[in-house]
């Protein structure tokens, strides 16, 4: 018998914030939960799990439909929309914030919620990391990506296993000119940062093996204030990596965030902050809305369904990183409304500072 791929699917949204933009109130998680419920008794997908970040809800599903599935995307979109009346009725702050689209048209990609998907023949053992941010953009996943794939310094597995050893492929996506490039690594990792660097227009959006192509790992790349043309809150991306057997090992995926990377995100989509990795029971930015966080659950997948999940940074391993972004907090906090605390200017033009340069603009003279 021929087996059939499947997909797992990690969609998310903020559809109202408990307090601010903190956490998420128990009675929208009860919600996407009943909905997810429903789901799985009605055939439409084979397990989930539902989760959250902050102030924003995670529907993990696995089913049989592909990526880009107009039934599982038009689920997901109804399901924030029933999370986002329950978020009204409590007066959630910003109900409804991701939803940026009047109704559910087709594919839920570039109408607001974070979307990252892949499809897989399951491995007889088939380990799985997902990772959820809040308050901060998908470029995030950048440096973390180039690390497990391409860094030998973090993944000792590029050297000592020679089933890694050919390397991977990462694709860019360059979310202003909207397109793509695929790069071969190691030979072509000076191309590749170049712009990964750049993370506010160049996203990592999926991994590859070179052997076989087969999917390794892929992100969310929609970034709402391109998609609205003005503030909305950050993106707070998904990430999807498979681990072990030829791939990175869990162990190697986790390790680049023991260095908490600076990340744009933070209070009001506009500063610069380190990237802490926290338990779920630590994932409700509080200190400036922030410091940006990430969170991992752990799977591992039978016959589609989700064992799990695992609450990997619920580790003490990682108390020196909390603690060297705390610090790293601190530092940037001090500067206040001065860069690179805050934002350069490009990025700023999607908040509410053209509304302030509008205001002031007759001031201007000629300076000679
Ligand atoms: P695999 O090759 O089975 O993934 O084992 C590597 C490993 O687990 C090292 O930690
Ligand atoms: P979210 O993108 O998580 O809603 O945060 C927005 C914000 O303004 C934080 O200060
Ligand atoms: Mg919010
Ligand atoms: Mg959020």
């Amino acid at each position: 018998m021929v087996q059939e791929k499947l997909t797992l699917s990690v969609i998310k949204a903020d559809v109202g914030g408990f307090v601010g933009h903190s956490d998420v109130h128990p009675e929208l998680l009860a919600k996407a939960e009943e909905e997810l419920a429903k789901a799985k008794s009605s055939g439409l997908i084979i397990d989930y799990c539902r989760s959250k970040v902050g102030d924003d809800i995670a529907l993990i599903m696995t089913h049989r439909k592909g990526t880009d599935s107009a039934e599982i995307h038009e689920f997901a979109w109804d399901t924030f929309e029933k999370a986002t009346e329950v978020a009204k009725k409590l007066s959630q702050y910003g109900a409804g914030q991701d939803l940026l689209s009047d109704g559910f048209s087709g594919n839920i990609k570039g109408m607001g919620p974070g979307v990252a998907e892949m499809s897989f023949l399951e491995r007889p053992s088939e380990p799985v990391l997902i990772f959820l941010a809040d308050k901060t953009e998908p470029g995030a996943w950048n440096y973390p990506l180039y690390k497990m794939f391409c860094d030998p310094f973090n993944t000792i597995g590029l050297v000592i296993d020679p089933k890694m050893s050919m390397g991977f492929k990462l694709r860019v996506d360059d979310l202003v000119e909207n397109k793509k490039v695929v790069f071969s690594c190691p030979e072509e990792i000076y191309d590749l940062l170049v712009f990964i660097g750049a993370p506010s227009r160049f996203v990592v959006n999926e991994v590859y093996t070179k052997e076989t192509g087969e999917i390794a790992a892929a992100s969310s790349t929609q970034k709402l204030n391109l998609i609205a043309g003005r503030y909305v809150g950050k993106d707070d991306p998904v990430l999807i990596v498979r681990c072990q057997s030829g791939l990175p090992a869990v162990g190697e995926v986790l390790e680049p965030f023991s260095m908490p990377h600076i990340v744009a995100g933070w209070m009001r989509g506009s500063s610069h902050g380190p990237l802490m990795p926290v338990s779920t029971k630590q994932d409700t930015p509080a200190r400036f809305d922030g410091p940006p966080r990430v969170v991992s659950l752990g799977f591992q997948i039978a016959d589609g369904h989700l064992i799990g999940p695992r609450d990997m940074f619920d580790d003490p391993s990682f108390d020196n990183s909390r603690q060297q972004a705390l610090d790293m907090a601190d530092y940037l906090r001090r500067h206040g409304p001065f860069e690179p605390a805050r934002l350069p200017l490009e990025e700023m033009e999607y908040t509410t500072m053209p509304q302030v340069m509008a205001r002031l603009k007759d001031r201007f003279e000629p300076a000679t």
